[in-house]
């Protein structure tokens, strides 16, 4: 069970990413599954929300919201006290659960949303407990991209290294500020993560600088580099770890999963297998 893989966390190491970019096409989805799966796989328990009502996330894990909309994380609008197990079906990657979309949510909320809505669900005190929380958004700066900023500990940019790419992330990064002085001071960390980048282009490196001129060193990841079998992966239904894990993309996500955790120092890396390892005699 997944309760057994992780270590219990406490208040102070959530790790729960918000991957956000209000332009479509930029690789939230695919990151969001290719991240969630690897962390499953390196034996962290991992849930992965699509608050992205087109439903791909879901769906690029084999759960197809349609099937049952009161199992989607939409439901709750309408029912914000509805326990979290509800929301959530396991997948076949050992660890990682999804609360997935639905597809037939048109956006139409009766009333002003909480702000608080996903975060009180994820706190619940019977709630299932996660080591690393990854939640889709939509290319929207609607309701869910708010309830999602005020539930995460770190926001994660995936962006094209296109000459456009800094004003939307300069956007984000004062809905991250706004969010963390005001609702949510658990909201500390926000990086950029270059997608679908070619490290030969001139045009790609003077882009990457320019954000890292602008936005700082320390905010910007290594990236995903262009990979066809990301895309032929999602076209599959499947994660990269299962289509081709020693492609390009493969590697880059592994990569990723590992930068996070060291760069966002959360946890100390302590899974159930590590221990063993630091604690054997000789290390
Ligand atoms: N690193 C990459 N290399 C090649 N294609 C990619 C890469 N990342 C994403 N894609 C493709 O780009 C398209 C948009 O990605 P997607 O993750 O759906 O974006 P978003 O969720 O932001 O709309 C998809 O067809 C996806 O397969
Ligand atoms: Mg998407």
């Amino acid at each position: 069970m997944a309760e057994e893989r992780g270590r219990v966390m406490t208040a102070s190491d959530k790790a729960i990413v918000a991957v956000a970019n209000r332009k479509g096409g930029t690789g939230k989805t695919t990151t969001t599954v290719n991240l969630s799966v690897e962390w499953a796989r390196q034996g962290w328990r991992t849930l992965v929300i699509d608050l992205d009502s087109q439903g791909h996330t879901g769906l690029g894990l084999g759960v197809d919201g349609a099937a049952n909309p009161a199992a989607t994380v939409h439901h709750l609008f309408r029912d914000p006290a509805v326990p979290l197990e509800t929301l959530c079906s396991r997948t076949e990657v050992e660890g990682l659960t999804v609360c997935p979309a639905d597809p037939g949510f048109d956006g139409q909320i009766a009333g002003a949303v909480d702000p608080f809505l996903l975060r009180r669900c994820l706190e619940q005190a019977d709630a299932p407990r996660f080591d690393r929380v990854v939640i889709d958004t939509p290319p929207t700066s609607g309701a869910a991209l708010l309830i999602a900023f005020v539930a995460a500990t770190g926001i994660l940019v995936p962006s094209p290294p296109d000459f456009l790419a800094a004003e939307g992330i300069r956007q984000l990064s004062q809905l991250f500020y706004t969010v963390a002085t005001r609702h949510n001071p658990d909201l500390t960390r926000f990086a950029i993560l270059p997608v679908m980048h070619d490290p030969r282009l001139r045009m790609h490196r003077t882009v990457m600088q320019d954000l890292e001129r602008q936005f700082g060193r320390t905010r910007m990841l290594r990236g995903i580099r262009t990979d066809i079998k990301l895309a032929e992966a999602f076209g599959a239904g499947q994660p990269i770890q299962v289509f081709n894990r020693r492609s390009r993309g493969g590697l880059d996500y592994h990569l990723l999963a590992e930068e996070l955790d060291a760069a966002w120092s959360w946890a100390p890396a302590i899974k159930k297998d590590a221990v063993h390892e630091i604690g054997s005699p000789g290390r």
